[in-house]
């Protein structure tokens, strides 16, 4: 076993679950989110920010549910057209990790 430290400074994990059927944030969306906010992610304007595609968090009925660390605090009822104020947040919260 070893540890070794971990670059980001900021984590999103996105709720990309698929409940075929019933309520899920994968029917509301959030690939087409997720795979946005990865691509700008991979801009170097926003070295420290991972984005994770992630399992249920719960929150099912107020997807897409997008956990935010180490805010811990979650996005709730995102949708695509909110992308632009999403990356601002972001933005934001990650200058300020930084400074
Ligand atoms: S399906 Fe997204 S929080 Fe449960």
């Amino acid at each position: 076993m070893k540890n070794e430290k971990m670059h980001s400074k900021l984590e999103i994990y996105i709720c990309n679950y698929d409940r075929p059927g019933e309520d899920s944030c994968y029917a509301k969306g959030s690939k087409e989110l997720t795979d946005d906010l990865k691509k700008w992610a991979k801009d170097e304007s926003q070295k420290g920010l991972k984005v994770v595609r992630g399992g249920c968090l719960g929150k099912c009925s107020e997807g897409i549910a997008i956990a935010c660390y180490p805010k811990k605090e979650f996005i709730l009822e995102a949708k695509k057209e909110d992308i632009v104020e999403i990356k601002k947040g972001l933005k934001e919260a990650l200058d300020q990790l930084k400074s």
